[in-house]
């Protein structure tokens, strides 16, 4: 990958390519140039996910962070990120589902995965979003080599995949988005975002009173909450914290 011609490509003046890191997220944190910018990796030795949770980021996967100056409802970033990374991967495998908040699944596994964290530049003194992307493309593993079900693209097409081009089609979008995002508000979205939530069933874990409760998700509000009916037939609205992931 060539860090100079994606700038190009982008418009971004700052890209690093690395061959490893620890993780995008990091790197991207100590680097004190002005968003938006870049970076993006081969592979990760401490790739993270939301909740704790590890991101495995052997050499075949796509791993970038693009950091950006926080926008007014930074809070939907995560959400909006997800949905168009789906919908970009859409071009090239089918029947993929957008699971709120913030995972991009197939029915065989995990496919990708958005997180979005905030910091202070301490040189300047102001915010910054990093959106950490995470896409299973040209790695193969066998079924069961991980706790939580996990495919890629490869796995799903046969197909290899150009890193390269992938990570410029989908930094385009997101920075696209993110503006996007900023001019209109999470109401410009939500629509889209909803009715791509809903067209499937799907069951969200919370923890509530140190219990775990299994529920479905029947909506979405224009500040991104979840409304969930549990088992026992009570509505519940769930805003982002409220999440125990699965
Ligand atoms: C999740 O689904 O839990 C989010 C996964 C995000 C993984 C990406 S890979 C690039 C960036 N660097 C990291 O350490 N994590 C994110």
């Amino acid at each position: 990958m060539e860090p100079v011609r994606i700038g190009e490509e982008l418009g971004l003046y700052h890209v690093e390519l690395h061959e490893e890191v620890s993780s995008t997220q990091d790197v991207a944190r100590n680097c004190s140039m002005p968003p938006p910018y870049l970076v993006a990796a081969r592979s990760q030795t401490k790739g993270r996910g939301r909740m704790g949770r590890t991101w495995v980021s052997e050499p075949g996967g796509l791993y970038f962070t693009l950091v950006t100056e926080p926008v007014p409802e930074s809070w939907a970033v995560p959400l909006v990120c997800a949905h168009l990374v789906r919908e970009e991967l859409l071009g090239q495998v089918d029947c993929l589902t957008l699971k709120w908040p913030n995972d991009i699944l197939h029915r065989e596994g995990k496919l990708a995965g958005v997180m979005v964290e905030c910091w202070d530049d301490g040189a300047c003194g102001q915010s910054r979003l990093g959106i950490g992307i995470g896409v299973n493309v040209n790695q193969e593993w066998a079924r069961g080599t991980y706790d939580v079900a996990a495919t890629s693209l490869f796995m799903l097409s046969g197909r290899i995949f150009d890193l390269e081009r992938m990570l410029c089609s989908l930094t385009r979008v997101l920075m696209r988005g993110v503006d996007e995002l900023g001019e209109k508000g999470f109401v410009g979205f939500h629509p889209r975002v909803r009715e791509v939530l809903l067209a499937s069933r799907q069951p969200v874990k919370f923890i509530r009173g140190g219990q775990l409760v299994t529920a479905e998700l029947y909506d979405i509000d224009t500040r991104g909450n979840g409304l969930v009916l549990t088992s026992d037939g009570e509505r519940v609205e769930l805003s982002l914290a409220h999440l125990a992931g699965g």
